[in-house]
């Protein structure tokens, strides 16, 4: 039988999160550059996007470029950026069929002008899109998403608006990036890697993690639906026992 007809639809993660990792080592496999590598990526991510469209899967949060990768040698930087804007230039008529909502975390001012303003017109022609929200992390990191955080709730507290008692978990999630977004319950990531890598450290606190060794262009449909499997067969327990979620006490 397809894989895909293995999966119990009923029991689909709300949220998947992707380490998209590899594309540097797959271009060098081919005797490419990394350049070359990162557009076969972009493929990936258009399979992924329709996959899990057709799924039924409300988020998809994909880790295109950290704070640290701003330390790469410029040319790939750019390169990056003007793939960024290629494919929002090339995409954004399909997420409007699909009825796919773009959305962005991360330092959006640390994005050159020309990726923001593109990057927030696709946000806006997809805004009242009800299908599968795309969650693109650009110039994200969850420390500086933390750090930016305490800032906000510190402001609250010197303004009057709440005590230092106020504070609790929700007064956090509600200061992230991720405001209204339920969080992740699966964190996939590619290219052999077991790290987490400064990717959304609050919200996959519960998260059932799973690491693939297939590089991110070689991460097709069937991978992952390969990944939903996998999730699948596990059980989540929050620290609960398996007799009281079989009981449901
Ligand atoms: C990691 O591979 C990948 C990135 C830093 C960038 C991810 C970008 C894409 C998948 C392409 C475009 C994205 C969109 C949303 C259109 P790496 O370069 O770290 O690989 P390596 O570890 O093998 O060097």
């Amino acid at each position: 039988m397809a894989i895909i007809h293995q999966i119990d639809k009923k029991k689909l993660p709300k949220h998947v999160a992707i380490i998209m990792d590899g594309n540097g080592r797959w271009a060098k496999q081919q005797g490419k550059n990394r350049v070359f590598g990162h557009k076969q990526g972009a493929k990936s991510v258009k399979e992924i996007v329709q996959a899990a469209g057709e799924l039924g899967i409300e988020y998809l949060t994909l880790y295109a470029f950290s704070t640290e990768n701003w330390n790469r040698p410029k040319l790939e930087v750019d390169a990056l950026m003007a793939l960024l804007i290629s494919s929002i230039n090339s995409e954004t008529k399909e997420l409007i069929e699909n009825n796919v909502r773009l959305l962005s975390i991360g330092n959006h001012n640390a994005l050159p002008k020309n990726v923001r303003n593109k990057l927030f017109q696709a946000i806006d022609q997809t805004k009242n899109n009800t299908g599968l929200t795309l969650v693109l992390a650009l110039s994200y990191s969850a420390r500086w998403e933390l750090t930016e955080a305490a800032k906000k709730i510190a402001g609250l507290v010197v303004d009057h608006k709440i005590s230092v008692d106020d504070i609790d978990e929700k007064i956090i999630s509600d200061n992230l990036t991720t405001t209204n977004i339920p969080d992740p319950e699966l964190m996939i990531r590619t290219s052999g890697e077991y790290r987490i890598s400064n990717f959304l450290l609050w919200q996959l606190a519960y998260s059932e993690l799973y690491f693939t060794d297939k590089l991110w262009p070689e991460f097709g449909k069937e991978e992952f639906f390969k990944a939903l499997m996998n999730y699948q067969s596990r059980e989540r327990r929050f620290g609960k026992t398996s007799e009281q979620l079989e009981h449901n006490i």
